[in-house]
């Protein structure tokens, strides 16, 4: 079990917010200000339309930015894609990769989600790679071998010292209000923790692996002692400051 790694909170705003919603962030920065290095890393990731506000606002305090997706390649004629050099420009750290809403809504592959993540390492973005199973998958007793086969295919076995983040999301229970069980939780956690160490010998221990899925204020307190359970991804519940601080405060 590895619980001793510094735990990550982030905050996944998907395809919301507007300007206005800049004070939201202002709130976490007012809140967070003078927290001591115990205090959990926290990542916030905005639509990119404000990562470049957001970041004025984020200046100087130790709250990270994050992309929600890139393309592949660093520049080029793609109409309407972001790549890694554009949001690390506009002030991000990290971009999640392999969202299940981008799997579904973009048909992203495994094999495509490497490759966006090796341009991420290239601009200096750590990589969040999502991994998860369908209700489906999970009912047919397939979600381990599953999880296993996006593992494999999406997270780059040679990341030297880089910062990578691996994020097990079930996709039945994003946005669902539905989580798994503590003992699915885990049995997952664990076994995630176990191919990183196969498939990374020497890093795969350091590597933080989130929980993601219908994270709430109510919830967290019992995730967060989860076994190999390094923090949290919250999508709903951290577009309102208010929200996502009560998360933040469970791992103080
Ligand atoms: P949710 O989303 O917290 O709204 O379920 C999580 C995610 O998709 O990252």
């Amino acid at each position: 079990m590895t619980n001793a790694l510094r735990p990550l909170v982030a905050g996944n705003w998907k395809m919301n917010g507007l300007c206005e919603s800049l004070g939201e962030i202002q709130t976490i920065v007012t809140a967070c200000v003078g927290a001591g290095a115990e205090a959990p890393e926290i990542v916030i990731c905005p639509p990119a339309t404000l990562l470049m506000a957001a970041s004025d606002i984020c200046q100087d305090c130790r709250i990270r930015l994050g992309g929600q997706d890139c393309h592949s390649e660093a520049f080029g004629a793609h109409t309407g894609d972001l790549s890694a050099p554009m949001l690390a420009d506009a002030g991000a750290s990290y971009v999640i990769l392999g969202h299940s809403e981008r799997r579904a809504d973009h048909g992203e592959t495994d094999h495509m989600i490497m490759t966006k993540a090796r341009t991420a390492f290239r601009a200096n973005l750590a990589p969040i790679i999502c991994v998860g199973e369908t209700k489906a998958q999970r009912e047919a007793g397939e979600a381990l071998s599953v999880v296993g086969e996006q593992l494999k295919g999406s997270v780059p076995v040679d990341p030297g010292a880089r910062v990578m983040v691996v994020a097990y999301e079930p996709v039945w229970a994003i946005g669902t209000g539905l989580i798994p069980t503590a003992a699915d939780i885990v049995e997952m956690h664990d076994f995630i923790r176990a191919e990183l160490c196969r498939s990374l010998p020497g890093r795969g221990e350091t590597i933080q692996i989130l929980y993601g899925g219908s994270v709430k204020p109510e919830n967290v307190s019992e995730i967060s002692k989860l076994s190999n359970v390094n923090g949290v991804l919250v999508g709903g519940a951290s577009l309102k400051a208010e929200d996502f601080l009560k998360i933040i405060a469970v791992y103080r």
